[in-house]
């Protein structure tokens, strides 16, 4: 694997989460792996999880990582081609990513969708700049469209606590009073794709997400119909595709709650995190057992552990082809 920018890049995902699963018996056993090698993480957008915990998966690895809020501390960039740089952004992509590649070996990016304009947020300028630029692995730590690492995640923690073959997994819309984007959302329909599981989809009506990206899901307007006899719930707040950014919602009577819950099969509740408290979901519901955002929120270092390892494993390949 070159880039991880999308949950298919891996390939077999089964095969991946199985090796996390086993990973976590042993975590620095791949150590020499990146011995020598450095990460470059940059930050366009805040973060807690995706930071530590790759920061932590590149550590099992033996990697140094550098870590960057290119977003506050970078100059601001520009990625347009021939254009005349006399106004507020310093640098072009073209030398940021080429000065950065001399400096790591992977790079990873935060680069959250604007929300401005759909077009925009969908050329994935951040990420493609550097894919086209700095020559060396691109990892996506949550794009305008995606997140796959989380989904990577998503299935480890699915898979841990699945009491049967075929589980009914819920992704729930909830209200928020500030426009997200989809890219939780998307990762997690795409990643569920790939999954051996009854997988519906439930959101008002207006929050449909990229119907290329649903194509093949259930979508159930009506919430309580979708929970009913559910073993997951996942649940995320994401603002309108259709009129992009917008929120058209803020229905409390979608938060998730104690007798949302007792719809279902007794579900274990998951969120990406962070979560807004009595907004999203109830307290009663985070506090619950069957809450598993924190073992959710762990896998994040064992997703981001399979992936450097599998570009890692690729470097080596290569170089032993080019000699
Ligand atoms: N879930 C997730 O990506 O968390 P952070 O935004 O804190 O990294």
């Amino acid at each position: 694997m070159k880039h991880y920018t999308h949950i298919n890049d891996l390939g077999n995902l089964q095969e991946s989460v199985q090796e996390a699963i086993a990973l976590k018996e042993s975590q620095t056993k791949d150590k020499a792996l990146g011995e020598g090698k450095t990460i470059c993480l940059l930050f366009f957008n805040n973060s807690l999880r995706t930071r530590l915990s790759t920061q932590k998966a590149a550590q099992n690895l033996g990697m140094n990582a550098i870590v960057m809020n290119f977003g506050s501390e970078g100059w601001e960039l520009e990625f347009e081609d021939g254009i005349v740089m006399n106004q507020n952004k310093s640098e072009h992509i073209k030398e940021a990513a080429k000065v950065i590649a001399q400096y790591c070996d992977i790079v990873a990016i935060r680069a959250f969708a604007k929300l401005e304009s759909k077009e925009k947020d969908y050329q994935e300028a951040v990420i493609n700049g550097f894919i086209k630029y700095a020559g060396i692995p691109v990892v996506n730590m949550e794009s305008a469209i995606g997140h796959p690492l989380q989904a990577l995640a998503d299935a480890i923690t699915i898979e841990e606590f699945k009491t049967k073959k075929n589980p009914k997994i819920v992704l729930s819309w909830a209200p928020h009073p500030k426009a997200l984007p989809h890219a939780v959302a998307n990762s997690f329909v795409e990643m569920m794709a790939l999954q051996e599981a009854n997988f519906v989809i439930t959101h008002p009506k207006g929050y449909e997400l990229d119907a290329k990206i649903t194509k093949n899901a259930t979508i159930e307007y009506n919430q309580d119909k979708a929970f009913k006899n559910a073993d997951f719930i996942y649940v995320k707040n994401w603002s309108s595709f259709k009129d992009y950014g917008q929120v058209l919602n803020t229905d409390v009577n979608w938060m998730i709650t104690a007798d949302k819950m007792k719809l279902t099969n007794n579900a274990k509740f998951m969120h990406c995190l962070p979560v807004r408290r009595n907004v999203i979901v109830s307290d009663e519901v985070l506090d619950s057992k069957n809450s598993i955002v924190i073992e959710q929120a762990n896998n994040r270092t064992f997703a981001a552990q399979i992936v450097l390892k599998r570009i890692l494993e690729n470097s080596v390949t290569s170089s032993a082809v080019e000699s």
